[in-house]
C-alpha cells in the first residue's frame, strides 16, 4: 500500500481551505494516516526543498512556506501518489485541469495551496522529515473493502 506526503501551504490555511482540500481526498476514498498543524522553520524548509536550492523561485518559496502555519499530512492508498497529484493539478494554476484543487482555487504559481510528493522516493523522504514513525497511525477503515 502506497503512502504520500501532502501539505496545505500557508495560503490554503489562511484562506480556510483545509477542510475543502482534506474533503477531496476523503471523498476519493483515500486513508489519512497522520496530520499535523505546524510552523515550518527555515531549516525544515531547506531540507524539504533541498533539490530546488539555487533555483530562482527558491528564496520566495522558502519565505512563503515559513510565513504561517501549514497542515502536513500522510495519506495512504493504492496509487495514492498519482491519484493525489491528479486531484491537486499542475503547478501552474493556468495549466491545472478544471476540477483540480489548483484550478478551482489557485491564481498564481507561487501561491498554489498544496504540496504533494511526486514519487515513492520523495514520499518516503518527506514523510521522514515531517513525521516520526509513531505518528503514523495504523487502523482499520471499513470502507476500504469497497474501494
Ligand atoms: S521544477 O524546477 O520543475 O522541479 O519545479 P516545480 O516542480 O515546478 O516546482 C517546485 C516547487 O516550487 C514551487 N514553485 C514556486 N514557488 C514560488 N514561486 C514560483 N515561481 C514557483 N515555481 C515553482 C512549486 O509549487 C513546487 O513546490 P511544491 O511545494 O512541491 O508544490
Amino acid at each position: 500500500m502506497e503512502r504520500t506526503f501532502l501539505m496545505v501551504k500557508p495560503d490554503g490555511v489562511q484562506r480556510g481551505l483545509i477542510g475543502e482540500i482534506v474533503s477531496r481526498f476523503e471523498r476519493k476514498g483515500l486513508k489519512l494516516v497522520a496530520a499535523k498543524f505546524m510552523m515550518i522553520t527555515p531549516e525544515l524548509a531547506e531540507r524539504h526543498y533541498a533539490e530546488h536550492i539555487g533555483k530562482p523561485f527558491y528564496p520566495p518559496l522558502v519565505a512563503f512556506v515559513t510565513s504561517g502555519p501549514v497542515f502536513a499530512m500522510v495519506w495512504q492508498g493504492d496509487n495514492v501518489i498519482g491519484l493525489t497529484r491528479a486531484l491537486i493539478g499542475k503547478t501552474d494554476a493556468l495549466e491545472a485541469a478544471p476540477g483540480t484543487i489548483r484550478s478551482d482555487f489557485a491564481v498564481h504559481t507561487n501561491f498554489n495551496l498544496i504540496h504533494g510528493s511526486d514519487s515513492p522516493q520523495s514520499a518516503a523522504r518527506e514523510i521522514g522529515i515531517f513525521f516520526a514513525p509513531h505518528e503514523l497511525i495504523d487502523y482499520n477503515q471499513t470502507i476500504q473493502q469497497w474501494i
